[in-house]
């Protein structure tokens, strides 16, 4: 049976309340083992649900593993005893090993992203994780639809990686995954430009033949608020879990006084007065998409 980490949930607990009452959640990727306690610390200030995440990429550039993920995110729980809706949850990742691991290590959500598969493929390889997944307790959040970095985000020509709606409504049916992330015109990154286009139209298209499954909007670095609120605010309820990764990262670097990345070891051993100024400024910067961005602030009950 399942061994989810003690006070977290699956995805569903957490994005329901969201996609019925017209918020979303943050998933912050906090990278850092450091950067899991600010996270925690502005979602508790705000009363809000909170997600906490890091990808197979992530593990790898930060030099750690599902556990020491778990263990930072168990401490932080228990020093400031954080009652509210939480979730634990691996971003992309591609890897069933790692996959495996992380639910071993007592993560309550993955993501299995086979969106660079063919379609067949993508449906295989997710099924096979909702399986496994959903036989512990654990949700899954899949894709489909090819999210880019921001570095190879086009204005013309991106369509052809766009969600398409009728693929997302058979998608969810044949691998029962609990929430889709979409392609509509975000990525990964910080924007070239200041407006991003979104597709706004395929969003609604895809809501309406699927009006029940949680939809995840990737790249939530650098997009303007109002482009959020909108994509929340669609008939039947919009996007429900925001993904927030390089704007937490930058805030903590640019705090340090422009340090370039390092790993999570080579953060905690920082001297501790230029790290404190790192993890404020992670914590800042984490309110401010809970309070303005996502606006969960106070949606955690009493
Ligand atoms: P950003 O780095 O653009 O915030 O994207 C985060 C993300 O979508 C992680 O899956």
């Amino acid at each position: 049976m399942s061994d989810v980490m003690p006070g977290t949930s699956p995805l569903t607990d957490l994005l329901r309340p969201a996609q019925r009452d017209g918020y979303a959640v943050a998933a912050l990727s906090a990278r850092y083992r450091a950067c899991v306690r600010p996270a925690l610390e502005a979602a508790l200030e705000l009363r809000s649900p909170v997600i906490v995440e890091i990808s197979q990429r992530e593990l790898g550039w930060f030099g750690l593993s599902p556990r020491d993920f778990r263990d930072a995110l168990e401490a932080a729980v228990r020093d400031l005893d954080f009652r509210y809706p939480l979730a634990l949850h691996l971003d992309h990742s591609w890897e069933p090993a790692v996959i495996h691991a992380a639910i071993d290590a007592g993560f309550s959500s993955v993501m299995i992203d086979a969106s660079a598969q063919p379609f067949e493929e993508n449906v295989r390889q997710t099924r096979d994780i909702v399986t496994y997944a959903h036989a512990r307790g654990v949700s899954v959040e899949a894709e489909l639809g090819k999210l880019t970095t921001t570095d190879q985000l086009e204005t013309e020509g991106d369509e052809a990686l766009y969600t398409v709606p009728e693929e997302a409504l058979e998608f969810v049916e044949r691998t029962g995954c609990d929430a889709l992330a979409v392609s509509i015109g975000t990525a990964h990154g910080v924007y070239p430009v200041k407006d991003p286009k979104i597709d706004f139209e395929r969003l609604e298209a895809i809501r309406a033949l699927l009006p029940e499954v949680p939809l995840v909007l990737h790249g939530g670095s650098g997009l303007p608020a109002a482009t959020v609120h909108r994509a929340i605010a669609l008939p039947g309820g919009g996007v429900s879990k925001m993904n927030v990764a390089t704007d937490l990262e930058n805030a903590l670097l640019a705090a340090m006084g422009g340090l370039p990345r390092m790993t999570s070891a080579e953060l905690d051993a920082l001297e501790p007065g230029v790290r404190a100024l790192g993890l404020a400024a992670v914590k800042a910067e984490a309110k401010d998409k809970i309070e303005h961005f996502v606006r969960s602030a106070g949606r955690a009950g009493t």
